[in-house]
């Protein structure tokens, strides 16, 4: 082994032992953001848009986060201030208990902005190397992650060689995608993954989300398409006018606390009527459970109350206030 390799192997098994220093010291999270606030400022320096108010979120490993609601709720701008990308006028982000700008904390982040720029002019297969490249992968590694990436976002055969310029904005994405997971981060964050994929590719993105989580990554994720979201997260949080009005397991969230089923066994149907006391008297195994409402349900419920409390409508792209 030549002089240079042996010191990169050695720095690579010193970041490791320091990774796994931070993940004690932080309790396992990896992502730890609290009290987040954005205001964006006009061109004299007034607060115009608070974008963000009060806004904390937590991914343990393994998780997969949903970042919810309408347009213009403070999603993208959440997801910058997690990234380090934008300064929050106020609150605090740890990435695996590091700030999130730390060299340390973005070599172990990948990330697929809401809008991603690619070069017209280079095919799937240049544009990862370039990055591969940036990331300064060796070669023979990084031509075969390529490989294996392209593979994963349904991108191998002749599409990986084709000028990206010529590309479909789903196929396009999908090149972001692999771009995210090049780096093989344990934290992925998505900004709309699937918007712009056709049904086949939204869920082939599924697939490749709920890979991620299984595999122990954590995902965060923004999406308007709620079955999705459905689908695929452990945990969501809702936003609506800059603000969580909802957090928490899926499964926590969509239980219905105001109803009981009642699933009988071994009765005649012409006695259901008589109810829970009679069932048991008749003699009848009783299971109750708690029906579950749709996500899309639950979803509308909490933007309609947000919009009633004085914050945007669903259709309204402002923030939490000027
Ligand atoms: N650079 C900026 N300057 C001024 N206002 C901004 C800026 N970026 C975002 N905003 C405002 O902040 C609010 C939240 O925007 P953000 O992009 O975070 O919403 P979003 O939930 O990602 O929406 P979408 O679903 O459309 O992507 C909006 O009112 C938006 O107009
Ligand atoms: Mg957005």
């Amino acid at each position: 082994m030549d002089a240079e390799k042996k010191k990169e192997t050695e720095t690579v098994t010193q970041a490791e032992t320091e990774a796994k220093k931070d993940a004690e010291k932080t309790g396992a999270a990896v992502l730890e953001a609290t009290g987040l606030r954005k205001t964006f400022r006009d061109f004299w320096g007034r607060p115009r848009t608070v974008a963000v108010e009060s806004v904390s979120l937590r991914a343990s490993p393994g998780e997969v986060v949903g970042l919810l609601g309408p347009n213009g709720s403070g999603k993208s701008t959440t997801i910058k201030m997690i990234l380090g990308l934008l300064r929050p006028t106020a609150g605090a982000v740890r990435l695996f208990g590091l700030p999130p700008g730390a060299p340390r904390a973005r070599a172990r982040t990948g990330y697929l902005p809401e809008l991603s720029n690619l070069h017209r002019f280079l095919t799937p297969r240049e544009t990862l190397g370039y990055y591969a490249g940036l990331f300064g992968m060796p070669g023979p590694a990084a031509r075969s992650r390529i490989a294996e990436l392209l593979r994963r976002v349904g991108l191998d055969g002749a599409a990986a060689d084709r000028p990206v310029g010529e590309f479909s904005k789903g196929m396009a994405r999908r090149v972001g995608i692999a771009q995210a997971l090049l780096n093989d981060p344990e934290f992925v964050v998505l900004d709309e993954p699937t918007s712009g994929l056709d049904p086949v590719g939204r869920r082939e993105g599924k697939d490749l989300v709920r890979g991620l989580g299984a595999e122990g990554r954590t995902v965060l994720l923004s999406s308007h398409l709620l079955a999705e979201a459905e689908d695929v997260c452990t945990r969501v949080a809702i936003l609506a006018g800059g603000r969580v009005r909802a957090e928490g397991r899926l499964s926590d969230l969509l239980e219905r606390r105001d109803a009981v089923r009642f699933t009988a066994t071994g009765l005649a149907p012409e006695r259901a009527a008589d109810f829970r006391a009679q069932l048991e008297a008749a003699g009848a195994a009783v299971a109750v459970d708690r029906p579950a409402r749709t996500l899309e349900n639950y979803f509308l419920e909490i933007v309609r109350e947000a919009g009633a409390a004085g914050a945007s409508a669903p259709d309204a792209g402002r923030g939490a206030g000027t």
